[in-house]
């Protein structure tokens, strides 16, 4: 069954610099579930002083609704992060390192190998105290650094089998500047496939240049269950110049259901859920998929009387 993980509440707002209250983000992961998404990642158990945006995330945490099937997940970037995200009863992880030290020093201050060093012994903690933890390993910049330049596939491959050997459930493979197209996907889940299961990787596209849906047909294909996106299209990540907004759900959701995959996701509730925290931002909706659904949903209901 295919898998999409919302990853909204923080790749979505981690770079915005509008202050947003802890209710908003609180209402968007409600209207996520109502539309159908289970998977959301909801927050960051960083450093504030590095993104202040998710400075709340132990307040946030402990009132996430308590859905039936709801799968919440936090990222955190050391041991620090860890003793906070267990405080608040976080089950499931996401560690983050790249495929380039240029990127992981400006994103975490650490090299790759000072990052996986790090994040061994936070997976090893996690897994004594947190008796079904779940652990994703995100690998950024997998096809091209904003500082490095082009990434081989080699150098994913590296970092993506220390994070297996560590043993992370599931690896996250990150075009952070989404600037890669089909081809690139094929190599890269080919050299992949030698060392994970394609059922243990997810695909995390920014849509920066608009390559990300047609890169979602070519790892399909290639037979990847589970997919990165953000509702509305929000998102960015702040030490990377350039990173553009996550993959829509909204365009995910459209593309795949029209493509005959069931995604469980009810498109026309997805298309208002991320309108609040649009408001709060001051922006109007720009995802394809959720324009086209808000519009088909005006057409379709009757116009006031004047
Ligand atoms: P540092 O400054 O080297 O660490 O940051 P430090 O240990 O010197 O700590 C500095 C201060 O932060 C200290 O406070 C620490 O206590 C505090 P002070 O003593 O000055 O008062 N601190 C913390 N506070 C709360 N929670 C913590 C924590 N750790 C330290 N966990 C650090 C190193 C890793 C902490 C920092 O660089 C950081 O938090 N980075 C996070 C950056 C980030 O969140 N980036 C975006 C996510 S990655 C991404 O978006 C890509 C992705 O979407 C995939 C893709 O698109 O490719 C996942
Ligand atoms: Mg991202």
């Amino acid at each position: 069954m295919l898998r999409i993980i919302e990853v909204g509440p923080r790749d979505g707002l981690q770079n915005e610099a509008t202050p947003i209250p802890t209710d908003a983000k609180l209402a968007f992961i409600k209207n996520l579930l109502a539309s159908g998404l289970n998977e959301i990642e909801a927050t960051s158990f960083v450093s504030p002083k590095w993104v202040p945006q998710l400075g709340d995330a132990a307040e946030l945490w402990p009132q996430l609704p308590k859905q039936d099937g709801a799968l919440f997940s936090a990222l955190v970037p050391n041991q620090k992060g860890l003793e906070r995200a267990i405080e608040v009863g976080v089950q499931r992880i996401a560690v983050f390192t790249a495929a380039s030290d240029a990127f992981t020093q400006k994103n975490i201050n650490m090299t790759v190998d000072q990052s996986l060093d790090v994040f061994h012994e936070v997976v090893q903690e996690f897994r004594s105290k947190v008796a079904h933890g779940w652990v994703r390993g995100y690998v950024s910049t997998a096809f091209e650094c904003p500082y490095a330049g082009r990434i081989e596939p080699k150098q994913v491959v590296r970092v993506c089998k220390r994070l297996m050997d560590m043993g992370v459930d599931e690896l996250s493979i990150g075009d952070t500047i989404g600037v890669a197209a089909p081809k690139e996907v094929e190599a890269l889940t080919k050299a992949l496939a030698d060392i994970a299961p394609l059922s243990s990787i997810a695909y995390h596209f920014h849509d920066t240049r608009g390559t990300a849906i047609a890169n979602v047909a070519k790892a399909l294909e290639m037979g990847i269950e589970a997919f990165d996106s953000s509702a509305a299209g929000l998102g960015g990540c702040p030490y990377a110049p350039g990173a553009g907004g996550n993959l829509a759900t909204e365009d995910l959701v459209y593309f795949l259901e029209r493509s005959g995959v069931p995604t469980g996701v009810k498109l026309d509730r997805l298309a208002q859920a991320s309108i609040p925290i649009l408001q709060v931002l001051g922006r109007p909706p720009a995802a394809k998929a959720q324009l086209a659904a808000l519009a088909h949903a005006a057409a379709a209901s009757p116009s006031p009387k004047g």
